[in-house]
């Protein structure tokens, strides 16, 4: 949702390492950007409109030693300067990452008692709060831990006091926060990206927990102000696995990343193509006769891919619900469900919630996750990483393949478990897997076709996709992946359902994207293309190389992308592909901000 970070040192390079903290959080909201440091033993705070290149050329040549940063996705209020953080009341300065739900209730309290605020803020009134409560007992510690009762919703807090303005105070609840550790120096921040640059070791705060950060100790308090000891973890990745190597934007690193992305999982969970080996790493999944998927975004989407591959090869019902609906509804659970939450960054605030309500039902629960400690890992009953690495682009590509990839291998599992397939079967489709990472490669590489349909498209303000089964879900992920980054608008239908109304859109040029990959229903999704042709539809389609045998001759298409047969684990992963970079060609011919759309953010930690 927003970034922050902060730092505490001795020399004078705080605003520097804020600057190059808050860009590699740009990802989490770019709206607006401040920074707030001790600038010649007061605090000086410098807030713009824009990105974070834009506050950069107002502090450039400004020094301070002890700072805190925020780069902004809005929520209450206006993106505007006044509304940036850091926020500053009394003499208490702060930057948040979260949503305060009672913070109209507390800024009335506070306004009573003659407390004026600037903006629209919740974060202004969590700073008026801290300053409040801190006038009258004088103990920080104490202070932050009645905040911490008294605000409802989800929250990071970095916080300095003027009266102590070499020290940074941190607290959490819903919202991630690091720690990380540096010689005679240290970070707080959102997320690890942040701190690469300077240090990869790093401590997760948790829930309820309050960290006080001088440059030579950082001590951690639990909800009671007992003082604990948390372990140092160790970030694995390299910078560069962060960085955009070369490539234009991060989307497309990260779509090269996929192929490895898959050799990642296959290492780290069946690295001989054993069943027994992932049997051992997933565990047992007997005892469920039914699957409930809850997640949002892309990650409903893997859900619906993976639903369709359990249901039809592991014969196992599986229910996919959107995490904000499913957390208002009413939802059929017991002892023999199973809920799988997918997230990529593991903080998404309905997806969370999803999984406290799944528990309280007493279903058991499996996270499938990219961050590491992240909130959904750390509550889920069980948890499979997806292993993608860090995924920057705020649209998701290599996370959406590893969490499909995930299930596939949990579909495989789960039929053998099951007795639908013998240990030999389970063995091979496992071998089939070997030059996985490979086949992938050689779709990206494809890229001149890519960029020849994108060509053709890209001025087009409305685009269909359409497709039967699985090629129906490939579909919107495909449509959402081309309208978040491109604002096209387009949308994605099963291809029966298009003449019960939508067909009244299609007219002379609109593109219709048409995804043919199942054999066993593709001549159904070709005569619903061929009813958009008869509207005078510019039709694209994705299909394997043995459906174009059989369409060679009859050409209802303008353009085609051809994907090799293969089988049905890996095809919905290789199809998915041309559809990620035609929608970046597309947004990148049409000058779009592709890693970063307007209104959207990363990590969407607000309801
Ligand atoms: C779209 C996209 C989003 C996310 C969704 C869930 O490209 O990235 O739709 O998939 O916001 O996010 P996570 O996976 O972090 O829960």
């Amino acid at each position: 949702m927003c970034g922050i970070v902060g730092y505490v040192s001795k020399k004078q390079n705080a605003v520097q390492v804020l600057i190059e903290g808050l860009k590699s959080l740009e990802y989490r909201g770019y709206d607006s950007a401040g920074i707030a440091f001790n600038n010649n033993g007061k605090m000086k705070i410098v807030k713009v409109k824009g990105k974070v290149n834009v506050l950069n050329e107002k502090v450039k040549n400004l020094k301070g030693n002890v700072g805190i940063g925020h780069t902004r996705w809005a929520t209450h209020g206006a993106p505007n300067e006044i509304n940036a953080h850091p926020h500053k009341v009394g003499n208490v300065t702060i930057v948040h990452n979260g949503i305060i739900e009672n913070y109209k209730e507390i800024k009335k309290e506070l306004e009573k008692e003659g407390i004026k605020f600037k903006s629209e803020t919740d974060t202004e009134v969590v700073a008026g709060l801290i300053s409040f409560i801190y006038k009258n007992n004088e103990n920080k510690l104490e202070t932050l831990k009645e905040v911490s009762l008294k605000i409802k919703g989800s929250f990071a807090l970095g916080i300095i006091f003027d009266d102590e303005n070499e020290t940074i105070y941190a607290l959490r609840k819903d919202s991630p926060l690091i720690i990380a550790l540096g010689e005679n120096e240290n970070y707080i921040a959102s997320d690890v990206p942040a701190i690469l640059s300077f240090t990869n070791k790093f401590i997760l705060l948790e829930k309820d927990e309050i960290a006080k950060i001088t440059y030579k100790k950082i001590n951690i308090y639990n909800k009671k102000l007992s003082e604990i000891t948390k372990p140092v973890l160790t970030y694995e990745g390299t910078k560069e696995s962060v960085m955009k190597n070369g490539f234009d934007h991060f989307m497309l690193k990260e779509i090269y990343d996929e192929p490895k992305v898959i050799e990642n999982i296959l290492q780290s969970y069946c690295f001989d193509y054993n069943i027994k080996t992932l049997e051992n790493k997933f565990g047992s999944f007997l005892k469920y006769n039914k699957i409930n998927i809850v997640a949002c975004g892309s990650a409903m989407h893997a859900g619906l891919v993976g639903k369709s591959i359990i249901e039809n090869e592991a014969n196992v019902p599986v229910e996919v619900f959107l995490a904000s609906e499913y957390r208002y509804n009413k939802v059929f659970n017991d002892k023999k469900t199973l809920t799988i939450l997918i997230s990529q960054s593991g903080e998404t605030a309905d997806t969370l919630a999803a999984l406290r309500k799944a528990k309280k039902d007493g279903s058991d629960t499996l996270g499938i996750i990219n961050v590491v400690g992240s909130s959904i890992a750390r509550e889920s009953g069980r948890v499979i990483y997806i292993k993608a690495g860090s995924e920057i682009a705020v649209a998701t590509t290599k996370a959406y393949q590893a969490q499909v990839f995930i299930l596939m291998l949990l579909s495989i599992l789960i039929s053998y478990q099951k007795g639908n397939i013998t240990l030999e079967k389970a063995n091979k489709l496992l071998k089939e897997f070997k030059k996985f990472p490979k086949e992938i490669e050689a779709i990206i590489n494809d890229r001149d076709n890519y960029l020849k349909i994108a060509e053709r498209i890209y001025k087009q303000e409305d685009i269909f996709f359409i497709g039967r089964k699985v090629d129906y879900f490939l579909c919107q992920e495909g449509s959402l992946k081309l309208k978040e980054i491109s604002y096209i608008h387009s949308e994605a239908y099963a291809a029966g359902e298009l003449k019960h109304g939508t067909i009244s859109l299609v007219k002379e040029n609109t593109p219709v994207i048409g995804v043919i990959t199942d054999k066993l229903i593709d001549e159904k999704t070709v005569s619903n293309i061929k009813e958009t042709v008869a509207r005078g539809a510019d039709v694209l389609i994705v299909t394997t190389d043995e459906l174009y045998d059989k369409y060679k001759t009859d050409k209802f298409y303008s353009n085609i992308v051809i994907i090799p047969k293969t089988n049905v684990y890996k095809r919905p992963i290789l199809a998915i592909i041309p559809l990620q970079l035609i929608a970046y060609e597309v947004a990148k011919l049409r000058g779009e901000s592709i890693d970063q759309p307007r209104n959207l953010a990363k990590s969407v930690t607000v309801e």
